[in-house]
């Protein structure tokens, strides 16, 4: 004979009147719980069940197709998803508060859409939508800085195992095992094929070569392993560096080689750019890219290379900031090459990540001198020695938002 379940056991032994009472009390129960589901089902039009009933996700409240890169920052007391001890990977010239920056206020910012509700990024959602996938962010170190954002704020929800690293730990792969998710940052300023003479410090001992034509060896091969990719660059196409075309020198930037004509840093980054958009749409793996805009700096008076400097501690409003003449021509070549490639991607999905401006009123969120542990220690404060950044964020930052635009775009679809 079956032994009685816990449950019918305890039902004989509670008989007539309580039983009676204990089911009524579950009805009422019940129709709170059903009350309340269908409250937020029927009240609250900025809810939609996608796939999954518990994945529930907010849509634009007042614009249908809502920009979510025009607004402003706004101040959050909530602040960050995670702090520089709780994440253990944040590199350590990203990792201002270990390094010593005094102010905290720029952390407590958040971006917020002018049409719409932008909800703070939701790792189980993301990590759940990223089952079986695979993301790959290719560019320059600023996509770095925002993988690190990223990791710091998953693993608040499944350790990653990293998997890979080149020889430079530039280029890295993560797995998150219960999810079956691949994370990778692939290390490719260019995004084309360069051989770079330059060493982790900035120093170069020769010009790039750079073939505008091919695109970058790091990335192609593992091309067709990626559901997800983000495509960023800009910077590096300042630099000293040849151009090739067809394994010719076409011309070059700052060279000053005699016979080799110059040739602008623009023309060689929309060469690079329309390579790349190439590839994707040619190829016969179809992914979802997104493409980020520039990513300006917040140097005052002077360069990274020249004293200069970003001791700001909160952001600007939308009329006190202006971008420079070169981020604006860099966006303008951004802008032009998405437009062609988005008419015909001929079956792959391209998305516009259109970071600059949002990025442009966050001169506050850079680690300035708190690149380096302690920079002050035993020097004058005005030492012109002590080298800033403020090109890459803090972490916890600014940066942190991006992630908040990253699953908004993703699900919306
Ligand atoms: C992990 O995802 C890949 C597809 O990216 C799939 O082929 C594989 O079967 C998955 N493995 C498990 C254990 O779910
Ligand atoms: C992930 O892959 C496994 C194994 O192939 C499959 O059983 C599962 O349904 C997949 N899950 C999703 C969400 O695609
Ligand atoms: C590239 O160079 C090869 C020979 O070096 C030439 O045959 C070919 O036509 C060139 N292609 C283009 C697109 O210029
Ligand atoms: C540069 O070009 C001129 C004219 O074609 C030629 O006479 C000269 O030898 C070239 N110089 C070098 C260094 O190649
Ligand atoms: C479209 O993609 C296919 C591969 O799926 C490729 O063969 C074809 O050349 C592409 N067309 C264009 C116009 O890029
Ligand atoms: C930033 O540094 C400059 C030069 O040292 C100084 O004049 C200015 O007051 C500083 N601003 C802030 C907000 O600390």
């Amino acid at each position: 004979m079956k032994p009685p379940s816990a449950s019918s056991a305890m039902f004989c032994f509670i008989g007539g009147r309580a039983q009676k009472q204990i089911q009524m009390f579950l009805k009422i129960l019940a129709s709170f719980v059903f009350m309340a589901l269908a409250y937020r089902f029927y009240f609250s039009k900025t809810y939609v069940a996608l796939h999954q009933p518990d994945f529930i996700l907010p849509l634009p409240t007042r614009a249908e197709k809502c920009d979510v890169f025009r607004g402003e920052w706004v101040r959050d007391p909530e602040g960050p998803a995670y702090t520089s001890s709780s994440c253990g990977t944040i590199e350590r010239h990203q990792n201002c508060i270990k390094n010593g920056r005094p102010d905290s206020g720029y952390m407590y910012w958040r971006w917020r859409p002018r049409d719409c509700k932008l909800p703070r990024f939701d790792p189980k959602a993301f990590l759940r939508f990223m089952r079986n996938k695979s993301m790959a962010f290719i560019g320059d170190s600023i996509s770095r800085n925002h993988v690190q954002s990223l990791l710091c704020i998953l693993s608040q929800m499944e350790p990653p195992v990293e998997v890979y690293h080149d020889k430079g730990y530039r280029s890295k792969r993560w797995f998150f095992e219960s999810h079956n998710f691949t994370l990778s940052v692939i290390w490719s300023p260019f995004l084309t094929e360069a051989k770079i003479f330059e060493d982790n410090d900035g120093h170069a001992t020769g010009a790039v070569r750079l073939h505008l034509d091919e695109p970058g060896s790091e990335w192609v091969g593992e091309f067709d392993k990626f559901d997800y990719v983000k495509i960023g660059a800009g910077k590096w196409f300042l630099k000293t560096a040849v151009y090739y075309e067809n394994n010719t020198i076409i011309g070059c930037h700052n060279c000053k080689i005699v016979n080799v004509t110059e040739v602008r840093f623009d023309y060689a980054y929309r060469r690079a750019l329309q390579t790349t958009l190439n590839f994707i749409r040619k190829s016969d793996h179809k992914v979802y890219t997104l493409f980020q805009t520039t990513t300006p700096d917040h140097f005052e008076n002077g360069e990274w290379n020249t004293g200069g400097y970003c001791n700001r501690t909160v952001p600007f409003k939308e009329s006190e900031a202006e971008l420079r003449d070169i981020d604006t021509i860099m966006r303008d070549v951004e802008l032009e090459e998405f437009k062609k490639a988005v008419g015909d991607t001929n079956g792959s999905t391209l998305k516009l990540f259109d970071t600059t401006r949002l990025a442009l009123l966050r001169p506050d969120g850079h680690p300035g001198p708190y690149r380096a542990f302690h920079p002050f220690e035993g020097k004058d404060l005005n030492d012109a020695r002590v080298q800033n950044d403020c090109l890459h964020w803090c972490l916890p930052g600014p940066i942190d938002s991006w992630n908040d635009l990253l699953i908004n775009i993703l699900l919306r679809e």
